[in-house]
């Protein structure tokens, strides 16, 4: 085992101040020890902008952060496939971090878009891990060289809201090694990420904050991690576990409840000292790479330069995915209507945690006179949280009956796209649907423009000639846009993400956000176009894919061993940015695949006439599979084809080559697993999933017979023994309801993010010390139907923890 850094220093503490290091002084800051010369860090989110609060803290995004500028969300710039843009976002944040005296900034987060319903989506990147984990660990370099930690999250298996805090992801361990773990693995490795936050989750039946297997033997172990580990906001469950596991900070301040529990194991010899020792140490050297942050010089950043560049990260991840009758770009002697609530109040990120406060921020209609777009007027067209309105659609069909062209914003509201809620269906809203059909009928020259953080139907594409995805382009993403429109930028971002025709066809539908106590990766490596792509499903735009103004032409592929390059020519009339990319195929079907996967990709700049050589190198994750006999990365011999496109659906160029293996067994009989190895992941038995496993399933459903616990929700407490419990239970449920009814949705959402999911023992963990473990057990007799007793308790420690 590596000695310690700082041994000496850690000699000199008692037992209490070291325990007292291993969680929050506050909700952001973590523990200093003055005597020693160790200050508190300043950790915020993230991940596209600072929210540092100045008054009022909360996980929740509720009271607004000191301003700072808004970036697009990760899922935006992810469009742009930039490794350097990524770098250069995450060098921005990194300087704002610095500016407001942030030490951790608390992002990228990098979870797997495994389903385009996760209310989160909007902050994570792809769903390909390799794409994910390239930007990521861009992002972390960036952050990072301003002497700032990035801190990449949410590790692991966190793909929906819903239950998040409780859920046990039920996953394989080669889909958890080649789709969960694969994006941490590249920002561990390639970013030398300083920090790293644990999810809320569980992991097959253990929370990933306890989890050994994946902070020891892969984290630490396989990946050589140097860094710390932090528990998300109110994520620690036992906390001796998450230590002994490898926790290294506990977030935020329970009021020194759980260090207390830390002592307590120590003198038990429950725990052993010299894994307190070793935790402290990971701590103390995010803490000294951190530095004090008190060189005021670097306390200021130029605002409206810092929003020009946001601006042109925004520009260079729109996508354009339709272009009929080259629609686009708008020319001059275009008559434009504008119509949709969101040109006038801009959609630019999603809700939760990661809002900014933006320093300025752009709308569309301020915009236009500096794009050249001749506009003749604006109508809102629909109430922005959904409720129907025919006076603004008529309004708005007037405006559109006498204009060349319909320019409509659509797109989700923030309160559809945040923490703690997953969507309830892909589709726009109706109110939003009804007023694209009812334009059509009286001009049906329309692009949209779309503002989303995540993947939504069309079933009215037919109806739009142009389609502009902005997805979510932070403060100034509204400006980026008309520049593209009107042709001042040559679009050039390509999807992260597919999107299906359909939800019925996402491989996890039957399975998300899962029953009451597990959530089951039944298709295991098959999300996203590894699903697609194998089964055979249409969608409607695939993953890589993204129109432009002028045309690429692939030619001469060569590969030799360490790579392949090709010519990259632009054969139209505009200068723009193409995105190659790479996909390998494995010719052998002894161990089943998805059809292809993304290992390489470059954006290049083109001018028109001119031919680029491209070379791609293949690296170590390459041809890499996990075998789970030999519980390590194998190549298996054979043909490999290398794929070279334009989008996963547009393979421009071929060839094949042969590759020597590491002569692993084969781990898998085709008899047991005969839907995976035909792809067909979308729909698997208990039976085969359990092949898979190498286990019997988990129990997924609550059982009605046992009394509720530290870990069972609020929402659980529709099976409580109890009448007050239930009662509890109806109350959130009907003011949920009601406030959903009376169009405050974001309050409604509130309770689901604030409530009703929340564990009993996110009580304590989340208010400061104000309420103690002890309190919540009060709570639980109550809720267990021993009302008196409960009650007694509940104010005997309520007592007991006011008199401290
Ligand atoms: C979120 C994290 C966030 C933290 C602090 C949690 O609820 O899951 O992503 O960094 O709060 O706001």
């Amino acid at each position: 085992m590596a000695r310690m850094k700082y041994e000496e220093l850690i000699r000199k503490m008692t037992l209490e101040e070291k325990a007292s290091l291993m969680s929050g002084k506050d909700f952001w800051q973590s523990q200093n020890l003055e005597r020693l010369g160790i200050f508190s860090m300043f950790l915020a989110d993230g991940p596209h902008g600072i929210r540092r609060q100045a008054v009022g803290s909360d996980q929740m995004g509720l009271n607004a952060g000191i301003p700072a500028t808004c970036y697009p969300t990760e899922a935006t710039v992810a469009n742009s496939w930039n490794e350097d843009l990524g770098e250069r976002v995450g060098s921005y944040l990194g300087l704002e971090a610095v500016a407001q005296k942030v030490h951790v900034l608390l992002g990228p987060g990098l979870n797997m878009k495994r389903n385009p319903l996760c209310g989160r989506n909007f902050e994570y990147f792809s769903e390909d891990p390799y794409l994910a984990g390239k930007l990521a660990a861009a992002y972390v370099r960036g952050i990072q060289s301003h002497g700032v930690s990035a801190c990449v999250k949410h590790f692991c298996a966190k793909n929906q809201e819903e239950r998040a805090m409780s859920i046990d992801v039920v996953v394989d361990e080669r889909a958890l090694r080649e789709i969960y773990l694969t994006a941490f693995e590249i920002a561990v490795k390639e970013g030398r990420t300083r920090s790293l936050m644990t999810s809320y989750n569980k992991l097959n039946g253990t929370y990933t904050n306890e989890n050994k297997h994946i902070l020891q033997e892969i984290l630490r172990g396989e990946w050589g991690y140097e860094g710390a580990v932090i528990s998300d906001w109110g994520g620690s469950n036992d906390r001796v576990a998450g230590l002994e596991a490898g926790n290294d900070l506990e977030m935020p301040s329970n009021d020194g409840e759980t260090d207390r529990e830390i002592v307590l194991a120590v003198q038990n010899g429950v725990l052993d000292e010299s894994i307190l020792d070793r935790r402290v140490d990971n701590l103390l050297d995010l803490i000294f790479f951190t530095g004090k942050l008190e060189d005021k010089s670097r306390f200021n950043f130029d605002v409206e330069k810092h929003h020009r560049i946001s601006q042109k990260m925004a520009e260079e991840s729109i996508v354009l995915l339709k272009n009929e009758d080259a629609i686009l770009p708008i020319r001059y002697d275009k008559k434009v209507a504008v119509i949709g609530e969101f040109a006038k109040t801009a959609r630019y990120q999603g809700s939760g945690s990661s809002r900014v406060n933006p320093t300025i921020l752009d709308n569309t209609l301020e915009c236009f006179d500096e794009s050249g777009i001749r506009i003749i007027d604006y109508a809102p067209g629909y109430k922005r949280y959904g409720r129907k309105s025919g006076k603004l659609k008529r309004e708005a069909c007037e405006l559109a009956a006498g204009a060349d062209i319909v320019l409509l914003y659509l797109g989700l509201d923030e309160a559809t796209e945040t923490q703690g809620l997953d969507r309830e269906s892909m589709s726009l809203p109706a109110n939003q649907i009804d007023l694209l059909e009812a334009v059509y009928e009286v001009n049906s020259s329309i692009v949209v423009c779309l503002s989303s953080g995540s993947a939504i139907e069309m079933p009215w594409i037919g109806k739009v000639k142009g389609l502009l995805h902005g997805y979510l382009g932070g403060q100034a993403g509204a400006r980026a846009i008309l520049r593209v429109l009107s042709g001042d930028v040559n679009p050039s971002g390509k999807l992260a993400e597919t999107y299906p025709l359909k939800y019925e066809d996402v491989p996890s539908a039957g399975n998300f956000p899962g029953r009451e106590v597990t959530a089951e990766y039944r298709e295991s490596l098959f999300i996203g176009y590894r699903y697609y792509d194998t089964a055979g499903i249409a969608v409607l735009f695939p993953f890589g894919y993204g129109l432009s103004y002028t045309e690429f032409e692939y030619s001469d592929l060569r590969i030799n061993d360490n790579g392949i390059s090709f010519d990259l020519a632009n054969v139209g009339k505009a200068a723009g940015m193409e995105i190659a990319q790479m996909y390998i195929h494995c010719c052998s079907d002894a161990i089943f695949r998805p059809y292809k996967e993304l290992k390489g990709f470059k954006k290049v700049f083109i001018n028109p006439g001119e031919v680029k050589n491209i070379t791609i190198p293949f690296d170590d994750i390459s041809f890499r599979y996990f075998n789970t006999l030999t519980n390590g990365w194998e190549i298996e011999e054979g043909d490999y084809e290398i794929l070279v496109g334009a989008s996963s659906a547009d393979i421009r160029l071929k060839a094949s080559m042969h590759r020597k293996g590491t002569d692993a067994p084969v781990p898998y009989r085709k008899e047991d697993l005969p839907s995976y190895f035909e792809g067909k992941a979308a729909h698997i038995g208990d039976e085969e999933f359990e092949q898979l496993l190498g286990r019997p399933l988990p129990p997924s459903n609550w059982d009605r017979k046992r009394d509720l616990g530290y870990n069972d929700t609020i929402s659980q407490c529709r099976y409580a023994r109890g009448v007050a419990g239930r009662l509890t239970y109806w109350i959130i449920v009907f003011l949920h309801w009601y406030l959903k009814r009376i169009g405050r949705r974001n309050e409604a959402n509130l309770i689901m993010m604030s409530v009703y999911h929340m564990p009993f023992r996110g009580i304590a963990r989340m208010t400061g010390g104000s309420v103690s473990m002890a309190m919540v057990d009060g709570m639980l007799l109550i809720v267990n139907g021993r009302f008196f007793r409960g009650l007694f308790k509940l104010w005997k420690e309520w007592r007991t923890n006011s008199s401290k």
